[in-house]
């Protein structure tokens, strides 16, 4: 099954203006359901444009969003059903806290949804458990939080909605290393946890290759390439003619190779790192 589609997704803004260049262009994307996908592209490539369609915030100038199956501005209802199949989290959504308590916040959408108090409740425990916030932050007010803390609380009011996709448009963007890793082991977790699919927005290629199932990457709003990390990290080169890069661990080990010793050069995390190296010393091939 699949989660999410878009076909021949297009969106102009300001649409009509001569010459102006669509932020969007023919995108077509199937997300499956337990799917992690990455979307990476340089800044103004239409990353945001793109996933603000999935949950009809933003309308296609041409093309379509299809949730199970169904266009989803076929019917009032169902754009309706779309802004809660999809979870959106915006980038830096902790300017949208705005309740006198975490508890209150992580309850909102919930609450929006119509479902009754105890459903709330069990929905806001397991969602503040999925982002690593206690219940000693429950009575505190959000603006009392740290940055990190403030950014998984928000992250855990989407979360409550239990979107069939969550998506987060750069949910590290702005963090110190330590709420950055906070984050991407929440993400894991909550994916491990609750099988849905997530559509992460990233600008870090480290993250992007620990994380992903498959990447799509966008150039001047279209889809230049779609594929798994290993398929679209092979093409290097391809992604340096778009401003974008390969992780630093890959590049070390092309290095290496290149310098004549037996590594493989399709190294693209740390562990891959460590695992390739051991497996060169056993061989004692070093
Ligand atoms: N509200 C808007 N009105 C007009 N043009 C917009 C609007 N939002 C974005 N754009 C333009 O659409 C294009 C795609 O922008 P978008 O924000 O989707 O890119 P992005 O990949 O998310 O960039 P970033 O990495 O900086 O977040 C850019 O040329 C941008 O200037
Ligand atoms: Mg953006």
């Amino acid at each position: 099954m699949n989660a999410i589609e878009t076909k021949n997704l297009t969106h102009r803004y300001r649409n009509g203006t001569k010459g102006e260049e669509a932020a969007v262009e023919e995108v077509s994307l199937t997300v499956a359901a337990g799917e992690l996908l990455c979307v990476i592209g340089h800044t103004g490539s239409g990353k945001s444009t793109l996933v603000q369609h999935l949950n009809g915030l933003l309308k296609p100038t041409a093309g379509a969003v299809f949730v199970d199956g169904k266009d989803i501005w076929e019917s009032k209802q169902a754009v309706r059903e779309a802004r809660f199949w999809v979870g959106l989290c915006f980038q830096y959504p902790e300017y949208q806290l705005f309740e006198e308590t975490v508890e209150k916040d992580v309850a909102f959408g919930p609450k929006n949804m119509g479902l009754p108090a105890a459903e709330i409740q069990r929905r806001v425990t397991q969602s503040l458990g999925y982002v690593g916030l206690d219940d000693s932050y429950r009575p505190k007010s959000p603006f009392d939080l740290s940055g990190g803390e403030k950014r998984r609380a928000a992250i855990a009011g989407v979360m409550a909605m239990e979107p069939h996709v969550l998506v987060l448009d750069e949910p590290t963007a702005g963090l110190d290393p330590r709420g950055k890793a906070q984050i991407l082991r929440m993400i894991l977790r909550y994916r491990a946890e609750t099988g849905r699919a997530v559509l992460l927005i990233s600008h870090n290629m480290e993250e992007t290759a620990r994380l992903a199932d498959r990447v799509l990457v966008l150039h001047h709003g279209r889809a230049a390439m779609l594929g798994t990390v290993r398929e679209v990290f092979a093409r290097g080169e391809e992604l340096r003619e778009m401003g974008l890069s390969i992780p630093s661990v890959t590049k070390v080990f092309l290095r290496l190779q290149a310098l004549g010793l037996p590594v493989r050069g399709e190294v693209f995390t740390q562990e891959e790192a460590i695992e390739e190296l051991r497996r060169v010393q056993a061989a004692r091939l070093l």
